[in-house]
């Protein structure tokens, strides 16, 4: 870091270090992992999205495990984690009336043309590596070049930890408006220094804006007990990614509150599962009703409103 008198100048150059440091593009194929497993679900063009990407190579990458009990076992915790939060996501966007959405990290979800029903306009983001092939997976699959042609849905690539990068997408609101940022998949693989710069672009927006920031990804070490009975699969998100998923964790629910109280928001949680949605996974994958009722109460969604 360079030596400077000014301190503010000191640390935006820290954090650009930071970032720049950050080869968040090893994260991406975890967006396959997530694609894979949401193609036993009844999201729209989940199963052509998983065929098209190939998902099932990253699947063997990453889960693996001394038996095929324990690799069954994480195929059926991915698949419920991952229904359950994209459609809780959803309902929640439903719940507070969202009508103008900027998505991060929206990997190969595609909620923006499934919703372009319901919203003004629609944002999706994410790194270059995986823009591409979301414009790939666009021109393969007519259904949803045809829900774009209502032109409220946009594609742009944008590093959540870079304000520059997420204000070129607002061109896409109505500054008159409340907007929703949501994100799924995300927060567990940035550190809590990553955590607090994500923290305050979202209030930057939401200063600009108004608003509120749903997201599923505030997770305590209870909420990934569950995941950590599987050391092998755990330990290859670790390498592939170079991220500890447990290191990310929050401790408690109170360290969540006040974490991000100190950064200018209230946050306040409900569980996920509202009555509004079904998890369809189970029923095609068999899963036994005692794993589903002991994974599914352990999920929440979170909201955050400026203080
Ligand atoms: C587990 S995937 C989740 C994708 C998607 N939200 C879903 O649920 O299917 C994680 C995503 O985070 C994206 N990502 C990682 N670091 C990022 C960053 N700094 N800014 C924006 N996106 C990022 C990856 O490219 C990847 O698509």
């Amino acid at each position: 870091m360079k030596k400077n008198d000014d301190s503010k100048t000191c640390v935006a150059e820290s954090n650009e270090q930071l970032i720049a440091s950050g080869d968040y593009n090893r994260i991406s194929p975890t967006a396959k992992l997530i694609a894979y497993t949401r193609q036993f679900s009844d999201i729209p063009f989940a199963k052509e999205i998983a065929n098209i990407t190939n998902s099932q190579e990253v699947l063997q990458k990453l889960i693996t495990g001394s038996d095929q009990k324990s690799i069954t076992e994480q195929l059926h915790f991915f698949s419920i984690f991952a229904e359950s939060r994209y459609k809780s996501t959803m309902s929640t966007i439903k719940r507070f009336n969202i009508k103008q959405v900027l998505e991060f990290a929206s990997g190969l979800s595609f909620r923006g043309p499934i919703m372009s029903d319901d919203i003004d306009s629609y944002v999706e983001t994410d790194l270059p590596g995986i823009m591409d092939i979301k414009f790939d997976i666009i021109s393969k699959i007519p259904e949803i070049k045809k829900q774009l042609e209502k032109g409220n849905v946009f594609f742009h690539t944008a590093n959540a930890l870079v304000y520059e990068e997420i204000e070129k997408t607002l061109i896409h609101f109505n500054p008159n408006m409340h907007i929703g940022i949501v994100h799924e998949g995300l927060l567990m693989y940035l550190t809590m220094k990553e955590k607090e710069i994500m923290a305050q672009n979202c209030r930057k927006l939401l200063d600009k804006f108004g608003g509120v920031w749903i997201t599923p990804d505030l997770r305590t070490k209870v909420e990934m007990e569950k995941l950590n009975k599987y050391p092998s699969g755990i330990e290859n998100i670790k390498v592939l990614t170079g991220r500890d998923f447990n290191k990310n964790c929050f401790e408690s629910d109170e360290e969540i509150v006040e974490f991000y109280y100190n950064l200018g928001f209230d946050a306040k949680y409900v569980p996920q599962v509202d009555g509004s949605y079904e998890i369809t996974c189970s029923k095609n994958l068999n899963i036994p009703t005692e794993f589903l009722n002991e994974l599914l109460p352990k999920f929440r969604i979170w909201t955050l409103l400026l203080r």
